[in-house]
């Protein structure tokens, strides 16, 4: 029998020591089954954004010039010929309108830039909400995190490496803020820029966009991987439907493949077809100008929002010093904000004393302070947000800017803790609701009249493995366990005889 040379090649590899173990790894695969979920679409995105800002990125670094020394524009965007603009301007330039497939490049480059920090805040949400943050995976939360931090440190460095205007208008700000720090902020500052406004702050982001940020991103996704190999993700539950269960490989790989390639092929299709950051409109950055309606990438406007909610005049002199609330403020309540969100399964911990380790996922209702907590979260974050558009709501509704700022300020004041009461209760009454069906059965709406004369409503029992869904997930894996796969308990044989229509006045027809 002929063996090809691939097989030849495959069977010597397969008894070095690297591919016994390479084999090993693959069967562990292949042993170990995963429960495929709509939600593995965030983690996915993420890879793929991943992976197309890095190649396009490091593709990007053959003709961007990491310089703030001024030359003469001498390309084919007319408008700038004969002006002074930096060496970082006029090589994004020529990627934009120069360089074959360069446009392309730069955009798709963009694009996954916004894209990433959304699937990225996706999965720490989808974490949040059904409790994935606990005992045992308290690692995988803080990970996580950091990787969000890595990306906002990732897309605000991009940001400002084109040096257009609107990146100059950003570094301002940023300048601004730093010198805001009391006693080290001039130092700060100095560091970062080195030296005056703009200073030589391209030089300086470079490194830590094409090599400290990517490290970062790198070593995460590694560590997150493992710990993810380690010990899988935590299961919705689903009793009853581990058969759904799939092989990591090669059945989850093929289908996670799958869906990796149609998002580079989505960030692909809208590098080629949809505008973003045209800079040859913005023109070069320079220090005296800004221009109205200046806006952020979206991932960073929560930052901006804040600068623009503190009111007028907050600013005082101390110690010889000036101190600017103005800026520390913003800074500081911003800081506590994302610090509380990398630290929270610890603060969580402490105040539940819930050390148990969890392997379910909770239904978001189950745990309704968590879930009030993480719409009041959003509320704070999405009130900022949105006051980092104020100008621009001020001028297309044709409203006050001091009544858009206003507005916003009552709304990042009192949002959240309304959020949170108003979610709180929603997840109560929810509660409240699932117990009914666990107990009673699901309403069919069918009124039948009882020999004494008595009108009552048939209910629909719960199916068995449809119980747990309404029992939640921590009392599934503490006592419903059992129940399920047992006989039906007393609570479902109730759920088998029509409840009265005293007790269901909806059902009297
Ligand atoms: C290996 C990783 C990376 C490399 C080598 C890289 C390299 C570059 C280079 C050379 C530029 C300047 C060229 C230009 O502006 O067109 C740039 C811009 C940019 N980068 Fe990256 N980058 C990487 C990762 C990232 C990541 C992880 C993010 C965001 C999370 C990001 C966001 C941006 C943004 C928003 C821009 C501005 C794009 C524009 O011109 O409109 N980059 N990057």
């Amino acid at each position: 029998m002929s063996h090809s040379i691939t097989d030849r090649i495959s069977a010597r590899f397969a008894e070095t020591r690297a591919g016994r173990r390479a084999t090993a790894f693959s069967a562990g695969l292949r042993r170990r089954r995963v429960q495929p979920h709509w939600t593995d679409i965030f983690g996915i995105t993420t890879v793929a954004s991943l992976a197309v800002l890095f190649l396009t990125g490091i593709l990007l670094m053959f003709v961007y010039v990491p310089s703030s020394d001024q030359v003469v524009y001498d390309g084919p965007w007319l408008p700038l010929v004969g002006q002074h603009v930096s060496k970082a301007y006029a090589s994004t330039m020529r990627i934009s309108l120069e360089v074959r497939g360069g446009l392309l490049l730069r955009q798709a480059h963009h694009w996954a830039a916004l894209l990433l920090p959304a699937s990225v805040i996706m999965q720490l949400l989808t974490a949040f909400f059904t409790g994935a943050f606990r005992r045992p995976r308290r690692a995988s939360w803080v990970l996580l995190y950091l990787l969000f931090l890595a990306v906002l440190a990732g897309g605000w460095s991009g940001y400002a490496l084109p040096d257009d205007l609107l990146a100059g208008t950003g570094l301002r700000i940023a300048q601004g803020v730093a010198l805001s720090i009391p006693f080290v902020g001039t130092q700060l500052a100095n560091l970062l820029f080195g030296g005056g406004f703009p200073g030589q702050i391209i030089e300086h982001l470079y490194p830590l966009h094409v090599a400290l940020v990517p490290l970062a991103l790198v070593v995460l996704v590694a560590l997150l991987a493992r710990a993810g190999l380690r010990r899988p993700a935590p299961r919705f539950a689903r009793p009853g439907r581990s058969n759904d269960d799939v092989p990591v490989w090669p059945t989850a790989a093929v289908r996670a493949s799958g869906l990796f390639s149609v998002v580079i092929g989505v960030i692909a299709a809208m590098g080629a077809l949809v505008t973003i950051a045209p800079i040859w409109v913005f023109g070069p950055s320079s220090p005296g100008d800004a221009s109205a309606g200046s806006q952020p990438d979206w991932y960073t406007g929560f930052l901006d929002g804040a600068l623009r909610l503190i009111p007028p005049g907050w600013e005082f002199e101390w110690l010889g010093r000036t101190w600017s609330p103005a800026l520390l403020v913003p800074l500081a309540a911003t800081g506590v904000f994302l610090l509380a969100g990398l630290v929270y399964p610890f603060i969580a911990e402490r105040l539940t004393g819930d050390r148990a380790p969890h392997h379910l996922r909770e239904r978001p209702r189950n745990n309704a302070v968590r879930t009030g907590v993480g719409a009041a979260a959003i509320t704070f974050y999405a009130a900022l947000w949105g006051a980092g558009s104020a100008d621009i709501m001020a001028t297309h509704f044709m409203l006050s800017i001091e009544g858009v700022v206003h507005f916003f300020q009552t709304l990042v004041l009192l949002g959240p803790v309304a959020a949170f009461e108003l979610t709180r209760r929603v997840c109560l009454g929810l509660q409240r609701k699932d117990r009914e069906i666990l107990v009673h059965g699901f309403e069919t709406g069918r009124i039948v009249r009882m020999p004494g004369g008595r009108f009552v409503e048939v209910h629909q029992e719960v199916p068995v493995y449809e119980r747990w869904r309404y029992a939640g997930a921590d009392s599934a894996e503490a006592s419903v366990a059992p129940a399920v796969t047992s006989a039906p308990d007393a609570r479902s044989s109730l759920a088998q005889r029509p409840a009265t229509a005293d007790r269901d006045p909806q059902s009297q027809k």
